[in-house]
């Protein structure tokens, strides 16, 4: 079965703690970190992380789009984090920053932008737990899904029987199954299940209810 992380990236982070609650069906909280330098957007910190993990029983995984990601680390595992997922494209020493996840004691996650081959976790894939497979460019959310990633998904399906495969923008109700069918088991969604006016347990659902009947 497929998990849902709504990604809060585009919630109302007046009433974070209100869009969790009413987030019912949640698997995982997917918390986008965005430095301003890797990616030209700037979002929030450990502060953040630690009262979302605080606030709910859902485990909280950050997606780190960030430079230098082997300085912030052990900052967003003593704030509760579950998982810390990298990106391949932030380091020159991939072994080296997973293995000092796992040092941390959370799990190890990689993320692969849209032009990054799958060839570049190949020499790691013993220690991953997670590949985050982005469906777009990272940085912003709310933008179109790019279809051409769904070979890099059955690709790594068949390389990475034991590890979970994550997909990360442009998802909702009209492309889950289709990713669940290339080898998904983790469906990231921001502004499919946060968006003005809609109901995210609703919203959750609909996502589901989609994998579900097409199987
Ligand atoms: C993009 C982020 C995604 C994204 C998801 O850089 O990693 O998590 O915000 O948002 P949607 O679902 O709106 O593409
Ligand atoms: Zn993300």
């Amino acid at each position: 079965m497929a998990l849902i992380a709504p990604s809060i990236l585009t919630a109302d982070f007046l009433h974070l703690g209100d869009e969790l609650v009413r987030a019912r069906g949640a698997d995982v909280w997917h918390l986008d970190i965005m430095d301003g330098h890797f990616v030209p957007n700037l979002t929030f910190g450990p502060p953040l992380c630690a009262a979302v993990a605080k606030a709910s029983t859902v485990p909280v995984e950050c997606h780190l789009m960030v430079d230098r990601p082997q300085d912030l680390l052990a900052r967003y595992a003593e704030a509760g984090a579950r998982r810390l997922v990298v990106h391949a494209e932030s380091t020159p020493h991939l072994h080296r920053l997973l293995a000092q996840v796992h040092d941390l004691g959370c799990e190890a996650g990689v993320a692969l932008n849209p032009g990054t081959p799958l060839a570049a976790i190949e020499e790691v894939k013993d220690q991953l737990d997670l590949l985050l497979i982005m469906t777009v460019d990272p940085g912003f959310g709310g933008q179109s899904f790019l279809r051409g990633q769904i070979g890099k998904i059955e690709r790594a399906r068949q390389l990475l029987p034991g590890v979970l495969i994550e997909v990360d923008g442009g998802i909702g109700p009209q492309n889950a199954a289709e990713l669940v069918r290339a080898g998904a088991d983790i469906l990231v969604a921001g502004s499919a299940v946060f968006a003005p006016g809609a109901d995210p347990a609703l919203r959750i659902e609909e996502i589901r209810r989609a994998v579900h009947e097409t199987r």
